[in-house]
């Protein structure tokens, strides 16, 4: 029996961080044993927020080695950039004609520009383009032209993940059942919070992230900006309110958890102690991905190679799709 298809992208729109690592790229790695997986760079989709051409080459690139350093095998994932696949475009463009306005208008990304634009009492449409507007209809379409049967990601993405499903179903009531397959969100059940530099979740916005491949002495200096309390180093500490405490226990094993416990409570352990442990642990954890960054972002040719040799796998499912439904709507 064929394994399930299991689908995800990420936005080339910032410097990969561990809450991006932790939240999404790791999980979706185990999932590629479990399921026939197809994850992609979602650049389309960048192009809404970052209009710098050179940096958006430049973060396609890092977020390509990002994937790859991390763990993932071109040869059991497909993967690919979005943009490789232009099929995208003309299923957008179909899907177009089986989308409410009114689903759109209740998407909770661009539902929130349009409240800050009133809070803020400018017009209610400054500043938003037709991208954000029509988002979840090219995420519909990343993801039906795949045949996806589960999506997994964050929380704010699972809205637009029951629009596609929503849209899949339209679709074939009107044009003929199964012509599209109707996918699930997975929402990871363990992906807790993962707190940023100054103790709120990590976020770009927020600009409190830790970046993955930062050279080593740097990755350090961010660490040791965790914002702590002003407890001196003679107090006991509590772990269980520290972010240093709750980023060391992602990075270890229960035994060394209490252990490190132990050492808050007892207290004669500074704030610096606490995070020059947590900058080992970390350290181990993503030195040798590191390496591997290092040496695909000096050859960026082969992660090209490798993005041209998933764009074609990805053309072969992506337009058997478009034949099935441009006969689906009576084009051809
Ligand atoms: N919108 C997703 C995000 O911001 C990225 C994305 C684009 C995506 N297309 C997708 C995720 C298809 C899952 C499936 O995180």
């Amino acid at each position: 029996m064929s394994r399930k298809v299991c689908l995800t992208g990420i936005k080339p729109t910032g410097t990969p961080h561990i809450g991006n690592y932790l939240g999404a790229i790791r999980p979706a790695i185990e999932l590629a044993n479990k399921y026939d997986a197809r994850y992609f760079i979602a650049d389309y989709h960048a192009v809404n927020s970052v209009k710098d051409p050179k940096m958006l080459k430049e973060l396609t690139l890092k977020l390509a080695a990002t994937w790859l350093a991390c763990g993932l095998d071109p040869e059991k994932v497909m993967f690919y950039r979005q943009s490789d696949v232009p099929e995208t475009f003309e299923l957008t463009t179909l899907l177009m004609a089986y989308t409410p306005k009114g689903m759109m208008n209740r998407a909770h990304a661009y539902k929130a520009k349009v409240h800050e634009n009133k809070e803020n009492e400018k017009d209610e449409d400054a500043g938003i383009n037709m991208g954000l507007y029509t988002y979840p209809v090219l995420m519909a379409a990343d993801i039906l032209l795949f045949n996806t049967n589960i999506v997994p990601v964050g929380k704010d993405q699972k809205q637009h993940v029951e629009m596609t499903a929503d849209i899949a179903q339209t679709f074939n009531h009107t044009c003929g059942d199964e012509i599209l397959v109707v996918p699930e969100p997975v929402i990871g059940v363990e992906t807790q919070t993962i707190v940023g530099l100054d103790g709120r979740k990590m976020s770009k916005s927020y600009d409190n992230v830790i970046p993955l491949f930062l050279p080593q002495k740097k990755f350090r200096k961010i660490i040791m900006k965790i914002v702590t309390n002003s407890q001196g180093i003679e107090e006991p500490k509590d772990p269980d309110k520290s972010s240093i405490f709750s980023l060391y226990k992602l990075f270890t094993d229960s035994e060394r958890q209490a252990a490190e416990r132990e050492r808050y409570l007892a207290g004669g352990m500074g704030w610096g102690h606490a995070k020059q442990a947590l900058f080992e642990v970390m350290n181990a954890h993503f030195a040798p991905m590191r390496e591997k960054y290092d040496e695909l972002m000096d050859n960026p040719g082969h992660i090209e190679k490798i993005l041209a040799e998933g764009a074609e796998k990805a053309r072969d499912i992506a337009s058997k799709t478009i034949q099935r439904v441009r006969k689906a709507v009576g084009i051809q």
